[in-house]
């Protein structure tokens, strides 16, 4: 199959990652078919692809005509086998859990055509497991996109142990026409890279949550001016239970050192889960919270999560998850929407700012995550 064989995307999952991922494909222009387990979840869904479209054309980044013509390209189902049938590439965005995905792939294998490519937006788990579920793991490839799907630009396509050449090109080229930009990631690894690289962020969030200080505005607004979304207002915005159960999944495969705290899970049992259930670390029933940037705390600045980030980039290039320090760079500075990525902020501030950083860190929380590797020491990345 080439990139021009695919015609009919089938979108499996109708939530915030799945609509904006919708949305994203008829912005390039495929017919595309959006599917969930219930009508309710389906309208949600459309209503999301209508409300995101109607911003671009009021902005005037798509015309009247697009616009109307994205709509009329739009085919809601229910129906599983209805949904597939004749779609040439899938896309599941369902919750993340193992056995659901895997239950969701054997149907997709069952009733999909022969030559369709599985793809899977999972944030997290391994492409090589979930394939298993299936009778043609050649195709079935990783294809992680980021919040919210229509905006951010990088997708993570990630090659499964089985997965073909062939299917990973396609992935590849058909993220790029749609205006995305794709990064291909060579070993089936957790997080991927930019879930991974972000990972020891979250554990430091819950060792601060758990020491009562400083409180998320006073962490996020020492860190606000510097990137696109704070980072308490981040896990708010893409949804606290997500980050939680990406960290339980952490734990499980990679350290014990990310096991949520107790005060992580407080939010979690409390059911304030972010943006969706109107509050999380913030209230947002009226609107984005606004961060008061007087209210920084001394405590902790930017290069604390850089060094953070840079030291597990470098793990990244250690194992042999993406080798390229560049690569890994456009994809964490893509999946943020950052001018820059972690190896090209350690060239300007420093290896040995970074490498105290990260020592204060471990000798406060002694988390062996945050122990600097070899490389991060070594500090002689280039990018
Ligand atoms: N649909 C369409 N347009 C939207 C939109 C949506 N859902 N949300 C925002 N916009 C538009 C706005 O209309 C505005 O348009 P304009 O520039 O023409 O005026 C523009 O986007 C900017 O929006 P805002 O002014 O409201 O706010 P920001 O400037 O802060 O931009 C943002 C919003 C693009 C979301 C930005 O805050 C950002 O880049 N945040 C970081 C997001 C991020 O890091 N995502 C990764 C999360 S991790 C993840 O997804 C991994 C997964 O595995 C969990």
């Amino acid at each position: 199959m080439k990139l021009e064989d695919v015609k009919k995307i089938a979108m499996i999952g109708a939530g915030d990652m799945g609509h904006g991922i919708a949305a994203s494909c008829l912005l390039g222009g495929y017919t595309v078919v959006l599917r969930d387990i219930e009508q309710g979840f389906v309208d949600r869904g459309v209503e999301g692809i209508k409300k995101s479209i109607a911003r671009f054309k009021e902005k005037g980044k798509i015309t009247p005509e697009a616009h109307d013509d994205m709509l009329a390209r739009l085919i809601p189902v229910v129906d599983l086998e209805e949904a597939v049938k004749d779609a040439d590439f899938i896309i599941e965005a369902v919750p993340e859990k193992l056995e659901l995905k895997k239950r969701v792939f054997a149907e997709l294998d069952k009733f999909a055509s022969k030559h369709a490519i599985l793809a899977s937006n999972t944030s997290n788990i391994s492409i090589t497991d979930i394939a298993k579920a299936t009778g043609r793991p050649d195709k079935v490839i990783g294809y992680h996109f980021f919040n919210p799907a229509i905006l951010m630009k990088l997708v993570e396509v990630t090659r499964g142990a089985q997965s073909s050449d062939e299917s990973i090109q396609i992935g590849y080229e058909l993220a790029k026409k749609i205006g995305k930009v794709p990064v291909i990631v060579e070993k089936d690894s957790p997080g991927f890279i930019y879930n991974r690289v972000n990972e020891p962020t979250l554990a430091f969030i819950s060792k601060i949550l758990e020491a009562g200080h400083p409180t998320p505005e006073e962490f996020d607004a020492a860190i606000k001016p510097f990137m696109p979304m704070a980072l308490f207002e981040l896990l708010d915005y893409v949804g606290i239970d997500i980050a939680y159960h990406g960290m339980e999944y952490f734990a499980e495969v990679l350290s014990p050192d990310y096991k949520p705290s107790d005060a992580m899970s407080e939010y979690i049992k409390s059911g304030n889960l972010g943006k969706k259930t109107g509050k999380g670390f913030y209230d947002w029933s009226q609107g984005r919270p606004a961060i008061d940037l007087s209210k920084a705390t001394k405590e902790y600045d930017i290069n604390h999560l850089i060094a953070l980030q840079v030291n597990e980039a470098t793990k990244l290039i250690e194992e042999g998850v993406c080798t390229d320090p560049r690569e890994i760079d456009l994809a964490v500075a893509n999946g943020s929407g950052s001018p820059f990525g972690p190896f090209a902020l350690a060239k300007g501030i420093g290896y040995d700012v970074l490498n105290a950083k990260l020592e204060e860190l471990y000798n406060k929380f002694k988390l062996e995550i945050f122990k600097p590797t070899k490389l991060m020491k070594e500090g002689k990345i280039e990018v």
